[in-house]
């Protein structure tokens, strides 16, 4: 049924009856929403984004971690409508178009070392799918028959398309699809808050153990049976854990010592999250594929793609063997266009710049919070930060299932929202609060974050 609709679109009260009749929002507890108003946002400028009824919000989140840029770029939406103009969409299937030619010539520049080709998506969840398939027929067809699992840390997110989801180290978000494609294999991650004992007061030493855990999954599975680690620089799900020193050259080098390939997925750390194009150049590590999404056109069209070595190309490069893979959307003109704009706004203001001169700020900006009893850690890179929130201090004692369900789903994620932020309160490994800002944050955004979070959160104490 349809509803009617108003000169220059709905009204705010057609939009609800329309919402709550005919749209399924995305991991989203649809009851939540029977007595009360799905939250519109119509529009958006720089940092900020406003509802439909005109209250404006702090994007502490970049939407979901994708608006780099920030919001209301006229210059990006014009590339993408000269491109619709020019031609809106012809595919990657044995043909070329010349923004995606562009495109990956100017990524190929950018990323680290030989990662020179790119096969483009449209999304995060059909890079890593992409990776994945890749790296299963690249060993096929160099006669590595045997290799197909793949690691990955626990509780990392890498997509929910069924290998995408094989991938992720979600148990939850898994179970109700099982089964789903054979190989996932999870390692520890590195959440050095909640390191094992043995390794609690030595970052360094607890880096190397969690390498060693990825190198003891590889012999326990068979080094002939295993494919690829997939690795975020840092992992988003579970609130943000940065890699120890030296973690990702151990990795590197387990890798090389049993003829695995390293997949960083950087569908959410690359274009300036963590103040480089790359996480994987903050880190000083060399993948041999690159996942990314998101951040690649600021999210002003849909994109995302996997960058792969010289090496992984070449049995694909003579002869008759092709990748046996696509997707209709591919690299689409329009996005890729977008992308080309998104890049050069990067350029033209210094946004990698910007994350690198203001980082530490933020960190300490967000590190006052740790004067609230609720907060237990703060950690991150660049404008990539997790707050831990924990129910004692001292002892680092988490929430109880229920605990966690009162005050994240019941409380903070609302309140946080009335309250004018964008972020995200997230119990998918211990409870934490998420904060990716656009890149062209400066000090009085970061203050904004701060006094918001702080009224709530000493709010929230009190209901515990
Ligand atoms: C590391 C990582 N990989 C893959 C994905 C999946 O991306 P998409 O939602 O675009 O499919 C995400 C999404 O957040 C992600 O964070």
């Amino acid at each position: 049924m349809s509803t009617p609709r108003q000169a220059g679109g709905m009204s705010n009260e057609a939009l609800q009856v329309a919402a709550h009749r005919n749209l399924w929002l995305h991991f989203t507890r649809m009851s939540s929403y029977s007595a009360g108003d799905v939250p519109v946002i119509v529009r958006g400028s720089g940092q900020y984004v406003f509802d439909s009824r005109g209250k404006r919000y702090l994007d502490g989140l970049s939407g979901l971690f994708v608006s780099q840029i920030g919001h209301g770029r006229a210059e990006v939406a014009q590339a993408g409508a000269r491109q619709a103009t020019e031609l809106a969409y012809f595919p990657l299937w044995s043909y070329a178009h010349p923004r995606a030619i562009e495109l990956a010539e100017r990524l190929a520049a950018l990323a680290p070392g030989d990662l020179n080709r790119v096969f483009f998506t449209t999304s995060g969840s059909e890079a890593v799918e992409s990776a994945w398939k890749l790296a299963k027929q690249y060993f096929a067809t160099v006669g590595q028959h045997g290799r197909y699992k793949v690691l990955s840390r626990e509780i990392a997110y890498h997509g929910t398309s069924m290998g995408a989801l094989a991938v992720t180290g979600l148990p939850p978000i898994k179970a109700p699809f099982e089964p789903l494609p054979a190989g996932g294999v999870r390692v520890p991650n590195t959440n050095f808050y909640r390191a094992p004992e043995f390794a609690a007061h030595d970052v360094e030493a607890f880096g190397r153990w969690a390498a060693g855990e990825i190198e003891r999954a590889i012999v326990r599975e068979g080094p002939e049976s295993v494919a690829a680690v997939f690795l975020e620089p840092v992992q988003n799900s579970g609130g943000c854990f940065p890699p120890p020193p030296g973690y990702f050259q151990r990795v590197r080098e387990i890798c090389d010592r049993y003829g695995v390939l390293l997949v960083s997925d950087e569908v959410i750390c690359a274009f300036g999250r963590l103040g480089y194009y790359f996480g994987s150049q903050r880190y000083r590590y060399q993948p041999d594929i690159i996942t990314f999404a998101k951040g690649v056109t600021s999210g002003y069209a849909p994109l995302g793609g996997m960058m792969v070595s010289d090496r992984l190309m070449e049995p694909f490069a003579s002869g008759p063997t092709t990748f046996l893979h696509g997707v209709t959307f591919a690299g689409h003109p329009v996005s890729a266009a977008v992308a080309l704009a998104n890049l050069d706004v990067f350029e033209a203001e210094d946004l990698l710049g910007n994350v690198r001169a203001n980082e530490d700020a933020f960190r300490g900006t967000l590190e006052k919070l740790g004067d609230l009893p609720i907060v237990g850690d703060v950690r991150g890179d660049g404008y990539f930060y997790g707050i831990e929130l924990v129910k004692d201090k001292a002892t680092r004692e988490t929430f109880s299932d229920d605990e966690s369900e009162r005050l994240l789903r019941g409380f903070l994620s609302q309140a946080l929202f009335d309250a004018g932020l964008i972020c995200r309160a997230d119990d998918r490994g211990d409870p934490v609060i998420q904060l990716a800002p656009p890149l062209t944050c400066t000090q009085e955004h970061f203050d904004e974050m701060e006094q918001i979070l702080r009224g709530v959160l000493t709010e929230a104490w009190t209901r515990i």
